[in-house]
């Protein structure tokens, strides 16, 4: 999809705050700092909509990102961010498991994961948990400008091994420096959303 049209219409906490238009939505989700922001910003061909942190762990509401008026993206606050208190990991844990359970209008998830490293203990309890339920999970592997294009095929085995992705689910390479994997994920997205 070309995207000229981008609005951030909803930084929401509560069931009661999310849109009301009953359009797809696709939900990002993964540790923070992996490039959840920087990702959404490479789709919707902005540099710095989705703001990309310098305070990592400091998203804690759902923003929904409303494109070309069709459908929304949902960042959703990282996890993983070791100074986050526990009472505030509790309410993250709860604001995410009502919306990623109860949304009818979630078409899709996509989990990022750092494609350097093999996934954490944190990145396989989220994708195991969105398999649990059912959800339609794309993994994207990103930061892959930061390994040679050689290592490429041994780093996604990696992720796919470790996170024994089902084979419903997908498994994309990104860069959110080079834009690699772009069109794949778009492709991805419009077929859940649309299809
Ligand atoms: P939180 O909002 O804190 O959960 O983080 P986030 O997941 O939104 O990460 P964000 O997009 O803010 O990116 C974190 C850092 O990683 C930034 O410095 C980005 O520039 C960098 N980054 C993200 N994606 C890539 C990528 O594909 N390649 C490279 N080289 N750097 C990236
Ligand atoms: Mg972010």
């Amino acid at each position: 999809m070309e995207v000229h049209n981008v609005e951030l219409v909803m930084s929401a906490v509560d069931p009661k705050q999310y849109p009301k238009t009953g359009q797809p939505e696709i939900a990002l989700v993964g540790r923070s700092n992996v490039g959840k922001s920087s990702l959404t910003n490479v789709l919707i061909n902005r540099n710095s909509y989705a703001r990309t942190s310098s305070q990592p762990g400091k998203t804690q509401t759902l923003n929904f990102y409303h494109v070309e008026e069709k459908l929304y993206f949902v960042d959703v606050p990282g996890y993983g961010y070791a100074k986050v208190s526990r009472t505030e990991r509790e309410k993250w844990g709860q604001m995410i498991e009502t919306y990623l359970t109860s949304r009818d209008t979630l078409r899709g998830v996509i989990s990022l994961v750092d494609g350097r490293h093999a996934p954490t203990a944190d990145d396989l309890t989220m994708y195991t948990w969105l398999s649990y339920y059912d959800i339609p999970t794309l993994v994207v592997a990103t930061k892959m400008d930061k390994i040679p294009g050689a290592k490429w095929n041994k780093q996604l085995s990696l992720v796919k091994k470790t996170l024994q992705i089902s084979p419903q689910d997908d498994l994309l390479p990104f860069s959110a420096q080079t834009k690699s994997g772009k069109e794949e994920v778009w492709q991805w997205i419009e077929q859940h959303a649309f299809g």
